[in-house]
């Protein structure tokens, strides 16, 4: 396992380049069981959860084979096998969008539930009550979901739910649709770019699918679909990410290959923290010079702020000029990075579905555990803005969604080092000694004291300080 050291301080500056979306690319490739020949997809990202999802469509009689030229090919050559393996789905959930085209296709898919998960509940029910409305006969037994329909109808169908709609749950009742018999609408589908962009995709092959974009889908069921090339969406995470990364460390990156009208709301609210943010065409261009100024910030479904960007966020305003609000309406127990950069120093607390954030003149390094793939994203964030040395432990979260981070960040000043998980690596400087008691690792005479209303709380950066001094 590995970790990775990180010296706080170093602004960025430079160009770097967006690469493909991973949540597009997931279901897409999902979506080439329901083709006939070999699909060839292009900006498919080079991370874990991809070599995930290839196991599990190798296992479905399907050859995945990534080519010199960076292309991902699929080809199905044996579409008897229906069973997505427990074993495999619970290392990725993304794995459910099998159910689909598996259903579509193959006419039965028995796919493993994919159990607990660290950013909250995670039902599948919108996924099953969509395909069952299409007429599929659907059972859970031993922790599997046994699905089977002779040939799926067209129905109405309505996907919201209490927190919204569900992205993997539009992209498995969009993929199962497209062949099923007659005409099938969805209200209240998600309206994020990764289901636009599998919404192309199957129109590409053949399947013909209106009102992408918007909660109104109306979808013509047809015979068959064709294989084809296509080339995946930027990721806007990745380009979200790298945005903040340029603001949090004070310096100047431009961002390549991105689409600015589906950052639009993470854009507005950067401009809002201070940031300067200058677009031309697929680029922009970060700056930012002074303390992040606090805000109230909510993470909705698109086009809202993406929950998938909350922690960066959170990272960001632990270092703003007063108190901000963080909710979050999509995940609402998705703060486990809060306790991590509460070990930086951050005066954080969690309020529900928000974490209110006092903001620090500045975070301290210090050793902390990624407890999740957007979680990791931020904890790299605080380090490479903290003071002195950071050490992020349990990384295989951020290997899981972004094509060599580190790396790119590398390339544009950062310092970061990915050294294997054990304590000979651990830098000196986090090393404290029975000498260091007597002096505090983080001087804290220039942050401001907490707000009334935190003082007497556990959580606050006071008590922390306090419980530990003595
Ligand atoms: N929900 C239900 N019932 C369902 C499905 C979802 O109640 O049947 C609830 C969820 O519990 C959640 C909300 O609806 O509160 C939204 O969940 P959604 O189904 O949209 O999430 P998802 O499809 O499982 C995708 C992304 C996530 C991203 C969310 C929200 C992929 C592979 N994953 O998950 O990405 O956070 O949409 O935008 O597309 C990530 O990349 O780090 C990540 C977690």
């Amino acid at each position: 396992m590995d970790m990775l050291v990180v010296q706080g301080g170093q602004p960025l500056r430079g160009r770097v380049t967006v690469g493909g979306a991973k949540n597009a690319a997931l279901p897409i490739m999902a979506a080439a069981i329901a083709a006939t020949g070999t699909t060839i997809l292009r900006g498919v990202p080079d991370l874990v959860d991809v070599i995930t999802l290839s196991h599990v469509l190798r296992s479905l009689g399907m050859t995945v084979e990534r080519c010199g030229d960076g292309s991902l090919q699929l080809n199905a050559v044996d579409e008897r096998p229906c069973l997505a393996d427990y074993e495999l789905v619970r290392r990725m959930r993304a794995s459910v969008c099998v159910l689909g085209p598996l259903l579509s296709r193959r006419r039965r898919a028995c796919v493993s539930l994919p159990g607990g998960c660290n950013i909250g509940h995670r039902p599948i029910d919108l996924h099953l009550k969509g395909l069952r409305a299409l007429g599929a006969e659907i059972t859970i037994e031993r922790g599997y979901v046994f699905a089977h329909a002779d040939r799926l109808r067209g129905a109405d169908i309505y996907l919201g739910g209490s927190f919204g709609s569900t992205v993997t749950g539009t992209c498995n009742v969009l993929s199962a649709a497209v062949l099923a018999k007659g005409t099938t609408t969805i209200s209240g589908a998600a309206c994020e770019p990764e289901v636009v962009d599998l919404g192309d995709f199957l129109n590409a092959m053949g399947a013909k699918i209106t009102g992408l974009g918007t909660p109104l889908l109306q979808i013509q069921g047809v015979s068959e679909l064709n294989s084809v090339e296509y080339t995946v969406i930027p990721d806007r995470i990745e380009a979200a990410t790298l945005l903040i990364a340029g603001a949090i460390t004070r310096g100047e990156l431009e961002v390549d290959n991105l689409r600015t009208s589906q950052l639009a709301a993470v854009i507005d609210i950067l401009r809002g923290i201070g940031a300067t943010i200058d677009i031309q065409g697929e680029s922009a261009c970060v700056s930012m010079s002074s303390a992040p100024v606090p805000i109230d910030v909510t993470a909705l479904p698109y086009p809202g702020i993406p929950t998938d960007v909350q922690a960066q966020l959170t990272a960001l305003l632990t270092l703003a000029q007063g108190i901000s609000v963080v909710t979050d309406k999509v995940f609402p127990d998705r703060f486990m990075h809060l306790p991590e950069m509460m070990r930086m120093g951050a005066n954080v607390r969690r309020e529900g579905a928000c974490g209110i954030i006092s903001g620090v003149t500045h975070l301290s390094g210090a050793c902390v555990m990624a407890s999740d793939l957007r979680a990791s994203a931020a904890l790299l964030l605080a380090s490479m803005a903290a003071k002195g040395e950071s050490v992020i432990r349990r990384i295989y979260h951020l290997d899981r969604g972004y094509d060599h981070l580190e790396r790119k960040l590398n390339s544009v000043g950062a310092q970061i080092r990915r050294v294997t998980d054990n304590a000979d690596n651990l830098p000196t400087s986090l090393m404290l000694s029975l000498e260091d008691q007597a002096s505090p690792v983080v001087d804290s005479s220039d942050m401001p004291p907490p707000p009334k209303y935190l003082l007497g709380r556990s959580t606050t950066r006071q008590a922390t300080f306090d419980s530990s001094d003595h």
